[in-house]
């Protein structure tokens, strides 16, 4: 097989012209149908564009907030605000701890600046820097996640974490771009991804373009998978992953780690150590996000209701491996 990483643009990216700050993203609401970059210098498009699910994934909506917060300094007279602003985007969506991760270093950056034309250059710039340290991260999980494969691996993964959810390269996907590189992978099934389907619009437009032999199934045809045999390992990516190792991800995560317990295939959570939440004993305390019911449900239909959570937690005793940029661990063994 022969991968076309060239084909898969950056999913977000901040740039500085002579008119100030930009930030351009992918808008994923469009794909596979459009491939769009949007270009903006308002703050406040970019937290919609994380509500809206038009950028997503956890390494690619941090970037995306630590972003916002350099425009709005770009546009701003003082910093009186700053905070009220950081708090605003830090909050787009609660469960990935990315977001708040980046937004906090992003503070942490311009600590005791006054004047809001520099703080703006130094977020540019501190963003710049976490967008290459971004994929250097994915690559080195990507080394550490293909050493676990088998030769002519058969991976299944849920949701996208791959490219599109990051700067560069992908988490779960990034196991899977690294272990075609060596020549160790058969095929990926990528789960559609109910509601929104980021594995049938987005994990398959990526492989597609990058070239990498993908099977698409509906989300409740992976156990059928299994059971023929024909899974040799699961791949996902992670939203936050508490200090035992217990990890949100993508609503169906959960469900997917039973299935690999009960069919004896190793499951592994692809993740940088900034999905890490160390104030966070077990996954019990996460907060996960619930979205709308139109999701779900088109046309309301009178006396249903809907439940649309956007997460789950997989407990860590269902986790093979998390595999991070600094190697592969067993959930218990994070923090050892
Ligand atoms: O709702 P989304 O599309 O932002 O959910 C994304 C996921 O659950 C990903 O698996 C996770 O963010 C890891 S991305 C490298």
């Amino acid at each position: 097989m022969e991968l076309h990483l060239e084909n898969l643009p950056k999913t977000v990216e901040i740039g500085r012209d002579s008119a100030g700050t930009y930030f351009d993203y992918i808008d994923q609401r469009l794909l596979p149908g459009e491939l769009r970059i949007e270009r903006t210098r308002d703050w406040r498009q970019v937290v919609e564009a994380i509500q809206v699910l038009a950028v997503r994934g956890a390494p690619a909506i941090g970037l995306a907030g630590a972003s916002a917060l350099a425009l709005w300094a770009d546009s701003a007279e003082s910093l009186d605000r700053l905070h009220d602003v950081a708090e605003e985007i830090a909050t787009a969506r609660p469960t990935a701890v990315n977001l708040r991760w980046a937004v906090e270093r992003a503070l942490g950056e311009i600590a005791g600046e006054r004047d809001a034309g520099v703080a703006a250059c130094k977020l540019a710039e501190l963003v710049a820097r976490m967008q290459e340290e971004d994929e250097a991260a994915n690559r080195a999980i990507g080394e550490h996640g293909a050493a676990l494969l088998a030769p002519a691996s058969r991976v299944l993964t849920h949701c996208n974490a791959g490219s599109l959810a990051v700067y560069f390269y992908g988490t779960a996907l990034g196991i899977v771009y690294a272990a075609a590189a060596q020549g160790k992978l058969e095929r990926v099934y990528a789960d559609e991804t109910r509601p929104v389907g980021q594995g049938a619009r987005l994990t398959a437009w990526e492989l597609s373009r990058a070239g990498v032999p993908t099977t698409l199934i509906c989300d409740n045809m992976a156990a059928s998978r299994m059971a023929k045999g024909r899974v040799d390992a699961v791949v996902v990516g992670a939203d936050r992953i508490a200090r035992n190792g217990d990890v949100a991800n993508k609503i169906g995560t959960y469900g997917l780690a039973v299935l690999a317990y009960e069919h004896g295939i190793p499951f592994y959570v692809a993740a940088p150590t900034s999905t890490i939440d160390r104030s966070l004993a077990n996954g019990g305390g996460i907060v996960i996000e619930e979205r709308a019911a139109s999701e779900v449900l088109r046309e309301p239909i009178q006396g249903v209701d809907v439940w649309n959570p956007a997460f789950d937690v997989t407990p860590a005793r269902y986790i093979t491996r998390i595999v991070t940029e600094d190697g592969a661990f067993e959930p218990g063994g994070l923090f050892r």
